[in-house]
């Protein structure tokens, strides 16, 4: 069996006895179905891209794990989506405001408001992501605490924000402010290599997409399903997911929220266009 020198250096730095398992295999052939309405799960990239079609990592994933994301009764993840949507109704801060007291039914006013984040945000001359949204609007608009990272309420509401988008294709506007110069910054960090393992994400999302390296089928590393959830650790957000990658290059861990993480977040957003919304998908 052949294999190629980087799978065969993954495999050996991933801890795997067995080289065998760095063998190719094509994501499935079968289309993302939730709940009867069709996702896009391939779509043709955009102008610039690496690959020619962008591909949903659902079609990596094990026949059960694919099952769950099919039918939200199924589905773990919809339980924190039902937990955001307590919190949405829920009063908090100082002005006695609920997220719905000024946005009403989420199902109308977050229709189609997950697909087009991280967007830039004219007041911190930064790109936010919906996390960081729903921190501007407690601490300006609800006089409440903003949450800290992947905690309190953050992880449930945005995955109920991102929800009302299930379906619709990924579109950042890279137009606005200084969203190119981040993209740009993001994607100097995807190509570049760090900790003791020298791998950069591409090394792995991007020469190794289809191998196999131990239980896991590498994917393009998309995150149009996030926050989703995790058969081995529960709701992951976005952040969360990429420290997770880094830290298992043996680099230093930049911050949540860091000038580093928002860029990637923004470039590799950028990466899944075309694909849709999937919160809350389901990975192994
Ligand atoms: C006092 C009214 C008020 C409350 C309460 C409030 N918001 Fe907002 N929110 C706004 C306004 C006004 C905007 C648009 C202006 C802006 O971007 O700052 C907005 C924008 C947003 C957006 C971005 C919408 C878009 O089209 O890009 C999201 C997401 C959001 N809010 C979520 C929330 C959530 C979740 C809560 C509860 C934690 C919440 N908001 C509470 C007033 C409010
Ligand atoms: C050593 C190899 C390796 C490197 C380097 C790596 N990842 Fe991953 N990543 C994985 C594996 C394995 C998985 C789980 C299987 C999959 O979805 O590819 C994964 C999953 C992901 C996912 C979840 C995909 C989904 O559909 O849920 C994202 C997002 C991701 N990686 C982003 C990144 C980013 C961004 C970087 C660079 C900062 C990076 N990864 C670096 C191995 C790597």
């Amino acid at each position: 069996m052949k294999v190629s020198i980087l799978a065969t250096t993954l495999a050996v730095a991933l801890g795997s006895v067995c080289l065998g398992t760095a063998a190719n295999a094509d994501p499935v052939d079968e289309a993302l179905v939730i709940d009867g309405k069709p996702m896009i799960s391939r779509a043709k990239a955009p102008e610039g891209h690496p690959f020619d079609e962008v591909l949903s990592g659902w079609l990596f994933r094990e026949p059960e794990t694919r099952a769950l994301e099919i039918d939200s009764i199924e589905n773990p993840g919809m339980l924190a989506v039902e937990e955001g949507e307590t919190i949405w109704n829920t009063v908090e801060g100082t002005a006695g405001k609920s997220c719905a007291s000024c946005h009403g039914d989420a199902a109308q006013s977050m229709a189609g408001v997950g697909a087009k984040y991280p967007k830039w945000d004219a007041d911190s001359k930064r790109p936010i992501d919906i996390e960081l949204m729903i921190n501007k609007c407690r601490s300006e608009k609800m006089g409440a605490e903003p949450y800290a990272f992947d905690k309190g309420g953050q992880v449930p509401l945005t995955a109920y924000v991102k929800y009302q988008s299930q379906g619709e294709p990924v579109s950042i506007d890279l137009s606005q402010g200084e969203m190119q110069q981040w993209w740009d910054k993001g994607k100097e960090l995807y190509y570049t290599r760090t900790g003791q393992l020298n791998l950069s994400c591409a090394s792995c999302h991007e020469v190794s997409m289809g191998k196999h390296i131990r239980a896991d089928h590498l994917s393009q590393g998309q995150i149009n399903g996030f926050p989703l959830y995790r058969l081995k650790s529960g709701m992951t957000s976005v952040q969360n997911r990429f420290r997770g990658c880094i830290r298992d290059t043996r680099a230093e861990v930049p911050k949540a929220f860091s000038d580093e993480l928002m860029a990637l977040e923004v470039y590799v957003t950028w990466r899944g266009t075309g694909l849709s919304v999937e919160t809350p998908a389901v990975r192994q």
